[in-house]
């Protein structure tokens, strides 16, 4: 596989174009940003880490049912994926209450929900990535009516996959961000990430936060964080 043009530079990771039309190169940075960007900095090794865990957390949904962009690992920090349109919606399944649900709502972090909720954004950070509902979802045409019900039982599906994944590994899924991509025959599958940046992991005995939080809250060990998950998750 032939890596060609630099098609797209987020702010954690860098999209190539390939020889194959079907697929794309990933490239997951260092750069971590917080706050619509507001807040820069890097986390060493950080690329590396997100770009292995999702990679292995993609292929256990993929065993159980859930379709995603994955297609191989190329090295530490590159892989190949299928292309697709991004919907520009931001999936989040929360646990237990924390961050924005917090702020928002006015509670406490640590409320254990008795099911799980799911949330939709408008992924614009112009806007500030609006929180919105099924039916501004449909009246801005970010997708269909029946698109946004098959995302939310995946978005379910994989919250059951992850949980049990990460219990086993000592750790307490807390929340995470999905994103959902189109492939050119139209069928919707899982994309961008699923890593210490996308969700909110907290050590099940002691609560210890091992996830980007130690980077927006000025926590401190915010590289160690990410190495303790990826030792605990993929034993290295
Ligand atoms: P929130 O509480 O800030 O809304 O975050 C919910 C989850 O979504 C949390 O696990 C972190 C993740 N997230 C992203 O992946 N990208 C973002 O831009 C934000 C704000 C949150
Ligand atoms: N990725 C987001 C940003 O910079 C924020 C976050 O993860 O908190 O803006």
């Amino acid at each position: 596989m032939e890596k060609r043009d630099l098609i797209y530079e987020g702010k954690a990771k860098k999209v190539y174009a390939t020889d194959d039309p079907a697929n794309l190169i990933v490239c997951y940075k260092d750069d971590a940003t917080a706050f619509d960007g507001m807040k820069k900095g890097i986390i060493c090794g950080k690329g590396a880490v997100n770009n292995r865990m999702s990679n292995y957390l993609m292929q256990k949904l993929s065993e159980k049912g859930i379709p995603t962009h994955f297609f191989e690992e190329l090295n530490d920090r590159e892989t190949l994926v299928r292309k697709v349109a991004i919907i520009p919606l931001e999936i989040i399944v929360r646990n237990i209450s924390a961050g924005h649900f917090s702020s928002r709502y006015g509670v406490e972090e640590g409320i254990v929900f008795d099911t799980p909720v799911v949330e939709f954004s408008y992924k614009n950070d112009e806007l500030h990535d609006p929180l919105l509902n099924d039916d501004h979802a449909v009246a801005l045409k970010l997708a269909s009516r029946k698109e946004i019900e098959l995302i939310r039982s995946y978005a379910l599906r994989i919250n059951e996959c992850l949980k049990e994944i990460l219990s086993e590994a000592g750790i307490t899924l807390v929340d995470f961000k999905l994103e959902f991509g189109k492939t050119d025959d139209g069928s919707l599958i899982l994309a961008d990430e699923i890593s210490p940046d996308t969700c909110r992991f907290w050590d099940s005995m002691t609560g210890e936060k091992l996830d980007k939080d130690r980077f927006r809250r000025d926590l401190g060990n915010v590289e160690d964080a990410y190495l303790e998950m990826q030792r605990r998750l993929l034993g290295e």
